[in-house]
C-alpha cells in the first residue's frame, strides 16, 4: 500500500527493488549513474535516499534532504561513501547489504587471480586479433602450490580462503583481530604477508587507515613477480605506486576491479599488458544483485515503518 513517502533511488537498483519499493512508496530514479544536479534537485523532502558507492551521502546532501529523511540505504556492502558521523547525529539510520554478495565477490577475486596468473586478458585480445602465441609466450603460472596473502580476513576473504581450498594453496591473512570463525590460514603480520606471498589479494574496507594501505614501500616488500588482486575498494592501493611496480617488473601482475577514482581508470593503467582490469563487477550477478535490492529495500521499508531494519549501519 503506498503510504505517499518520498524515496529516491541514487544509483541503479535492479528493477526488482524498484518495483517493491513502488508498492509502498513514491519512488524517484535517476537512472543508471545520475549526476549530482540531479540528485541535489530531488532530495528535499525525502524519506529515504538509495545510494551505492559512487554516491557520496555528506553532510550537505542530508540537510538538503531536510527532516523528512529518515534513512539512507546503501545498494553495497562498503559504506565508504557515507558520512556515517553525520547520518548519525542527525538521528537517521543507514543501512547497507552485507553477506549476500560475499560469494559473488570472492568468486570474482579468485577470477583475477587466474586471469593474471594465466594471462587470460592478454591471450583473448591476441586471438581475437587473428593472432597465435610465439614460442614460449603466454607462459603463466598456477596457483597449485603458491603462498595467497589475504589482507584483511572479513567475509569476503574467508569464503575466499574456503574457495581456495580446492587449489592446494598456503594461505596466510593480515587482520586486526584473530576471526572466531574456524579456518586453516596462518595469520601474519602485513609485512611479513606480503614478503612471504605469490598472491596477494586485498580485502579490507576503505577507511582514513586503510586508504593506502598498500603504497610503495608496501609493493616493495612482495615477492619480485607477485600477484596483486583487488576487489575492496581502489584507493586501498596506490595507484601510482602499482603502476610504477608493474612497470618496472617488481610485481608480475595485477587483477583490478576496483579503482581510486571510478570511473576513471588512469590511462597508463590501461597501457599495462601485466594488469587485468574489471569495471567494479564484485557483486555483478543477476542472482547477487538481486538479493542485494531485496536486503536494501527492506531496509527501507523497515525504516519507513518504524522497524529495526535488518542490516544497519546507524
Ligand atoms: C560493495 O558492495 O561494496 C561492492 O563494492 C559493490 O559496489
Amino acid at each position: 500500500m503506498a503510504t505517499g513517502q518520498r524515496v529516491v533511488v541514487a544509483c541503479a537498483l535492479p528493477a526488482l527493488g524498484v518495483g517493491l519499493l513502488r508498492e509502498r512508496f513514491v519512488v524517484e530514479t535517476g537512472g543508471w549513474r545520475p549526476d549530482l544536479s540531479w540528485l541535489r534537485q530531488h532530495v528535499p523532502g525525502a524519506a529515504a535516499i538509495v545510494a551505492d558507492p559512487s554516491v557520496r551521502v555528506d553532510a550537505e546532501l542530508v540537510d538538503r534532504a531536510g527532516g523528512s529523511l529518515k534513512v539512507v540505504a546503501n545498494f553495497a556492502v562498503g559504506y565508504d561513501n557515507l558520512d556515517l558521523d553525520t547520518i548519525r547525529e542527525r538521528g537517521i539510520r543507514a543501512a547497507n547489504t552485507p553477506d549476500v554478495l560475499t560469494g559473488a565477490t570472492a568468486e570474482l577475486a579468485i577470477a583475477l587471480m587466474l586471469a593474471a596468473a594465466r594471462r587470460i586478458a592478454e591471450a583473448d585480445a591476441l586471438v581475437r586479433d587473428g593472432g597465435w602465441p610465439a614460442e614460449k609466450s603466454l607462459l603463466g603460472r598456477e596457483l597449485a602450490g603458491a603462498t595467497v596473502g589475504l589482507v584483511g580476513f572479513g567475509r569476503i576473504a574467508r569464503r575466499v580462503a574456503e574457495l581456495l581450498r580446492g587449489f592446494e594453496v598456503r594461505l596466510l591473512f593480515a587482520s586486526r583481530s584473530e576471526p572466531r570463525e574456524r579456518h586453516d590460514a596462518e595469520r601474519r603480520e602485513l609485512g611479513d604477508l606480503l614478503a612471504s606471498s605469490d598472491f596477494v589479494s586485498v580485502h579490507v574496507p576503505l577507511t582514513a587507515e586503510t586508504r593506502h594501505l598498500i603504497d610503495a614501500t608496501r609493493l616493495a616488500q612482495m615477492r619480485r613477480g607477485a600477484i596483486l588482486v583487488n576487489t575492496s575498494r581502489g584507493a586501498v592501493v596506490d595507484t601510482e605506486a602499482l603502476m610504477h611496480a608493474l612497470r618496472s617488473g617488481h610485481l608480475g601482475a595485477a587483477g583490478l576491479d576496483v579503482y581510486e577514482d571510478e570511473p576513471h581508470v588512469p590511462p597508463e593503467l590501461r597501457r599495462l599488458s601485466n594488469t587485468v582490469l574489471l569495471p567494479h563487477l564484485g557483486s555483478a550477478t543477476n542472482a547477487t544483485r538481486d538479493a542485494m535490492a531485496r536486503l536494501c529495500v527492506e531496509n527501507v521499508i523497515a525504516v519507513l515503518a518504524g522497524r529495526e531494519p535488518p542490516s544497519p549501519l546507524v
